[in-house]
C-alpha cells in the first residue's frame, strides 16, 4: 500500500471536496475515500443503536466493526443502501461530535490507510493531509466564504429532498467548523505543505483544473 501516489484534499463543510475528489479521481483513474462517510456511517449507526455521542469507546467499537462497502456512488452499511441516509444535515453534526473522540478516529485509522492501493488514491475530509496520508505526494486545502457553503449546501439538500434554510443551515455549518477546527485531536488545518484554494467563486472545472495542474508538476 505504502508508496502508491495520494492526493489529499481537506477542507471544511462544503468547501467542495467531495465534487472535486471525485472529478480528479476521475481525471487520474485513482481510487476515492470520503472519509467523511465513514464518520456519517458511525454516526449512523451509532443512532441507531441508541449509543450516546460522548460514548467514546462504545462509539469507536462501532467504528471498528462497521460492515460497510463502497459501490460506485452506493453507500451500504449492513447490507443496505444507506447513500441518501448519511448526507442528512443531523447526521452530518452527530458526525462532527463523535469526531472529537480520539478513539473514534483510532478505530477509523487502519480504514482509511487501508484505500491506498494502485495506482493511486485521492481521499478527502479533514485530516487526510495531516495525520492520514502526511505522505501523500499533493496536498490540497479548499476553503470557501461560510456564505457560498451554507449556499452550495442548501441547493444540495433541497435537490436531494431533505428540507432545510438557509438561517438553520449557516448557524450548523458555524457549529461545525468550530467543533472541526477547536477539537484537540487531528483539527481541521491545513497540512504545513497544501495548496490553499478558495473556492467561494470558483467552478467546480477551475478548481479541479488546479489541482490536476498541481499534481502533474508534483512529479
Ligand atoms: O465535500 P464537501 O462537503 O466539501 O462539498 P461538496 O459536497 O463537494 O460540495 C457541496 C456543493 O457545492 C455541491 O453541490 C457542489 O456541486 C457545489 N460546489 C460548487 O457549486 N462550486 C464549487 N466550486 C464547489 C462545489
Ligand atoms: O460533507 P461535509 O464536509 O459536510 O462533511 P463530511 O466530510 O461528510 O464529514 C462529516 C463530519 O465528519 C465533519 O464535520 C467532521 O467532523 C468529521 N470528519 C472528520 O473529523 N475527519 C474526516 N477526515 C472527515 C470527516
Amino acid at each position: 500500500a505504502v508508496g502508491h501516489p495520494v492526493v489529499t484534499i481537506d477542507g471544511p463543510t462544503a468547501s467542495g471536496k467531495g465534487t472535486v475528489a471525485s472529478r480528479v479521481a476521475a481525471v487520474l483513474g485513482f481510487h476515492l475515500l470520503d472519509s467523511g462517510a465513514l464518520y456519517r456511517l458511525t454516526a449512523l449507526a451509532s443512532a441507531r443503536q441508541g449509543v450516546a455521542a460522548d460514548d467514546a469507546e462504545s462509539l469507536a467499537g462501532i467504528a471498528a466493526t462497521l460492515d460497510i462497502r463502497f459501490t460506485g456512488n452506493d453507500v451500504v452499511l449492513d447490507g443496505c443502501d444507506v447513500s441518501h441516509e448519511i448526507r442528512a444535515e443531523a447526521i452530518g453534526l452527530r458526525a462532527s461530535a463523535i469526531a472529537v473522540h480520539g478513539p473514534v478516529r483510532n478505530a477509523l485509522f487502519a480504514r482509511q490507510r487501508a484505500f491506498r492501493e494502485a495506482p493511486g488514491l485521492v481521499a478527502d475530509g479533514r485530516d487526510m493531509g495531516t495525520v492520514i496520508f502526511p505522505d501523500a505526494r499533493l496536498k490540497v486545502f479548499l476553503t470557501a466564504s461560510v456564505e457560498a457553503r451554507a449556499a452550495r449546501r442548501l441547493k444540495q439538500l433541497s435537490d436531494k429532498g431533505f428540507s432545510a434554510n438557509m438561517d438553520d443551515l449557516l448557524k450548523d455549518l458555524r457549529e461545525r467548523d468550530a467543533r472541526d477546527t477547536a477539537r484537540t485531536v487531528a483539527p481541521l488545518k491545513p497540512a504545513a505543505d497544501a495548496f490553499l484554494l478558495d473556492t467561494s467563486e470558483m467552478s467546480i472545472e477551475t478548481a479541479v483544473d488546479a489541482v490536476i495542474g498541481w499534481y502533474r508538476r508534483s512529479a
